[in-house]
């Protein structure tokens, strides 16, 4: 079993005649969570996208679990990589209960015992039983990206990417939906690529993070140097210095333990 759960090499994206994302490479761990940052427009969700199998037009490589993936991804590729969006009311659908949103994952898989597994998805997320039968408006903004995080999770994925999934919430209810991708990526032995904003929600939850720009990675670095200041490129250094929300939320639990690449 090799331990690089991901490996993304060279990969170029365009639109129209545009190159956005212009020769990135990163290597995740099992059980690590890479993170992404850079500033609008750098590409970030780009590259996720082209991961998930959401736009299929990209060159170079991508491999998951050591295998290079299509551009026409299998149905069993989407229950293994899954992807959580930052807003949770655009991605959840308006007229479906909590229960179909939920359901309609399953279907689709043919993974039975719908109804045990709906029920253990919410309890895995701390959303109450009640919640399943409401509709994304009647539940609050940390309560629907619960179920988001819940619909990603409940065919049992391998990894979850994860494009700023706190950022359109409350900073307190941003450290619980954080405290919670945390738990959940150690019970379920889950590999992790977040793109954000904010370096303190990369730091409460990554050991390592590429820094985006103009559609490169121009740096690669541990959450350690970056905190400490220990970074080469200037727009790594700038955008430490732009984070003054660093010090916002708690660092993370001394009871999760991060994986670290090779070890
Ligand atoms: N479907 C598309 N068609 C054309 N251009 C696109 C498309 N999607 C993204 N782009 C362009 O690609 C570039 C990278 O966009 P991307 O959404 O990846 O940035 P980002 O780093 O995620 O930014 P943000 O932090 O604002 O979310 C931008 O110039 C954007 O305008
Ligand atoms: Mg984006």
């Amino acid at each position: 079993m090799s331990d690089r759960m991901i490996e993304v090499a060279d990969l170029r994206i365009s639109f129209s005649s545009a190159e956005v994302v212009k020769g990135v490479a990163f290597e995740v761990a099992r059980g690590e969570t890479f993170g992404i940052v850079g500033e609008s427009g750098s590409g970030k969700s780009t590259v996720l996208r082209a991961m998930s199998g959401l736009n299929e037009s990209w060159d170079g490589r991508i491999l998951f679990n050591g295998e290079a993936v299509p551009k026409r991804r299998s149905r069993e590729f989407f229950r293994k990589v899954q992807m959580v969006f930052q807003d949770p009311f655009g991605s959840l659908h308006p007229r479906q209960t909590i229960d179909r949103i939920l359901s309609e994952i399953l279907l689709v898989n043919r993974i039975g015992e719908i109804d045990r597994r709906i029920n253990k998805a919410l309890s895995d997320v701390a959303l109450p039983q009640t919640a399943r039968f409401r509709y994304p408006h009647q539940l609050s903004g940390g309560q629907r990206q619960r179920v988001a995080i819940a619909r990603a999770l409940i065919a049992e994925p391998k990894v979850l990417l994860l494009d700023e999934p706190t950022s359109a919430l409350d900073v307190s209810v941003q450290a619980e939906v954080l405290n919670l991708l945390a738990d959940l990526r150690e019970e379920h032995g889950l590999t992790y690529v977040m793109v954000s904003h904010n370096l303190a929600v990369i730091s409460h939850l990554c050991a390592r993070v590429g820094v985006m720009q103009n559609g490169l990675m121009v740096e690669q670095t541990s959450v350690e140097d970056l905190r400490a200041g220990n970074v080469s490129h200037p727009h790594t250094q700038e955008l430490r210095r732009l984070s003054v929300e660093l010090e916002d939320v708690p660092a993370e639990p001394s009871s999760v333990s991060q994986a670290k690449p090779g070890a």
